[in-house]
């Protein structure tokens, strides 16, 4: 590469002495795949099991665990075989930096017409007039469309506000801890959290009302991670209309639920609607945002204000943050949209909330604490904290049983390394068939789990030890490798979406 460029700058290289230069490269090369594997030249057709089987093994081993554990993080989910091909195609090859008839590369007419397809499924699975509603289906993930939201509105140290991290909202919302700025978007804007009642474990409206008029945030985010309860859509908007600030709704959690209209939906109320695709959409990994046109309001003289987001949303996604779109994500997604359309996901929907309750109330019926008492969506979180327990010693006895789930932090909660919950989502098992029936049998294994951490924590002091004592201590080894047995000769049975064997 150096030679070649040194010879057009000096321009005194023939093309014959390119085309040597070439063939001897060539040469080389091939000679020494040939001594190294004794074998056919590469095709690039080979099997990921033939080309790299230390990779091929990991796969087949995480594909293992997938299928012998019980999965309860709320924001996963197993994707379908039909997303997953798509994900997994030539589209990775594309560059197509720009939007459908505006590329910066030839050869996208394909691509135009994926793209096109994915943004009219999103728009029809959120039941949305196109036009009042348009979408935007190249972010890269959920925290990149939150970004760009924040870029497209915000000027650099703008106000915003969302629900604080520790009170079940968003890395993305503007986190920042004592000391720190932690999240990109408290770096580079100015953050305010609102925060939940400690007694109601529910949002604090008023403490969120009282704050924005003080710090008249231009952004106010309607949209959790760790919430089991329906958020009001109706008292932020008039809020945010209020103070003149945009309402960005972020339904990443939620937005298969909002698809079947199992729960109210944002999109009534918000100015932009962020969301990921691969949590209850049950799609392939991305993000999107949707963003209003048309009339945003009407002033005194009864001019008509019109929206200029969807000029400034494509400006920011690109070329502002992101290069060429992943058409392989985007393609996955469209599939994933299809699905939510159909009759199928609307009961997918239904048992996940039907589940999700189930495992509420047999929580409930052994006398665990919930935050908010109880949950209207797809996942419920539980304070350990009054049976003497925390979230972060409950998770890894449960993972050494295969069951998965995340700590999470409660109302109150000091400490974020060892918080008081645990955040139980039913939307994974949900895809794999599990009825309201198996989750009773779900919180059954994790009781005795929560056992196992109980008597164990009894006999040790930080952390530290009582994970090693978890490992090390006969009893307690023989007893997780038998709840664990049990786990997983129950788990194993359940279909599983995707590939049969990766
Ligand atoms: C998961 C999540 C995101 C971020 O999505 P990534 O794809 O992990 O970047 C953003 N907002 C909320 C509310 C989420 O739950
Ligand atoms: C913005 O992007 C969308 C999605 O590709 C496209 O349909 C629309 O024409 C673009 N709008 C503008 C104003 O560039």
């Amino acid at each position: 590469m150096v030679w070649t460029l040194l010879c057009l700058i000096i321009g005194h290289c023939s093309s014959r002495t390119l085309a040597m230069f070439v063939r001897v490269r060539s040469q080389q090369s091939h000679a020494a795949t040939r001594t190294l594997e004794e074998e056919r030249p590469w095709t690039g057709q080979e099997s990921l099991a033939q080309d790299d089987p230390e990779m091929w093994d990991l796969l087949t081993k995480e594909k293992d665990r997938q299928c012998r554990g019980l999965e309860l993080i709320a924001s996963e989910n197993f994707c379908s075989r039909a997303a997953l091909e798509a994900q997994g195609s030539c589209l990775n090859n594309k560059y197509s930096e720009g939007y459908p008839g505006r590329r910066y590369y030839g050869g996208a007419e394909v691509v135009d017409q994926i793209e096109l397809l994915c943004q009219k499924r999103a728009l029809e699975s959120f039941h949305l007039d196109p036009d009042k509603w348009g979408v935007n289906v190249q972010p890269y993930s959920g925290s990149p469309a939150n970004f760009a939201v924040y870029t497209a509105v915000l000027n650099p140290h703008d106000r915003i506000m969302g629900l604080d991290l520790p009170d079940g909202g968003h890395l993305t919302h503007g986190y920042m801890s004592d000391v720190k700025r932690i999240s990109a978007t408290s770096i580079y804007f100015e953050s305010m959290p609102y925060k939940l009642n400690t007694a109601t474990g529910l949002i604090d409206y008023d403490q969120m009302e009282l704050t924005a008029r003080l710090f008249r945030p231009k952004l106010i985010i309607a949209g959790t991670s760790a919430y089991a309860r329906l958020i009001d859509y109706a008292r932020i908007k008039k809020l945010c209309t209020e103070i003149k600030a945009y309402m960005l709704a972020d339904m990443a959690h939620i937005s298969g639920l909002v698809a079947a209209k199992a729960i109210p939906s944002p999109f009534e109320y918000a100015d932009l609607v962020t969301s990921t695709t691969h949590k209850s959409l049950r799609g392939a990994r991305a993000g999107l945002i949707f963003y209003r046109k048309g009339v945003r309001s009407v002033d005194k003289k009864g001019k008509e204000i019109m929206y200029d987001l969807e000029d400034k949303v494509n400006f920011s996604v690109f070329p502002s943050l992101q290069g060429g779109p992943h058409n392989h994500a985007i393609a996955g997604v469209a599939v994933a949209l299809k699905q939510a359309q159909a009759p199928m996901f609307k009961e997918y929907i239904a048992q996940v909330i039907k589940n999700s309750k189930s495992m509420a109330e047999a929580l409930l019926s052994k006398g665990y604490t919930l935050v908010s008492g109880g949950t209207d969506n797809h996942l419920v979180l539980v304070d350990l904290r009054p049976k003497g327990m925390d979230g972060a010693r409950a998770e890894r006895v449960l993972e050494l049983v295969s069951i998965t789930a995340n700590k999470n932090t409660c109302p109150g909660d000091k400490s974020a390394l060892t918080p008081g919950g645990l955040r139980l989502g039913a939307p994974a098992l949900t895809s794999r068939q599990f009825k309201e029936a198996d989750f009773v049998q779900v919180v059954e294994f994790m009781d005795e789990g929560f056992k196992i951490a109980l008597d164990v924590k009894k006999k040790t002091a930080k952390l530290q030890d009582f994970k090693n004592f978890l490992l090390k201590d006969p009893e307690t080894v023989a007893r997780i490798a038998n709840l664990r047995h049990r786990v997983e000769a129950f788990a194993r049975p359940f279909p599983m979406p995707g590939f049969h064997d990766h």
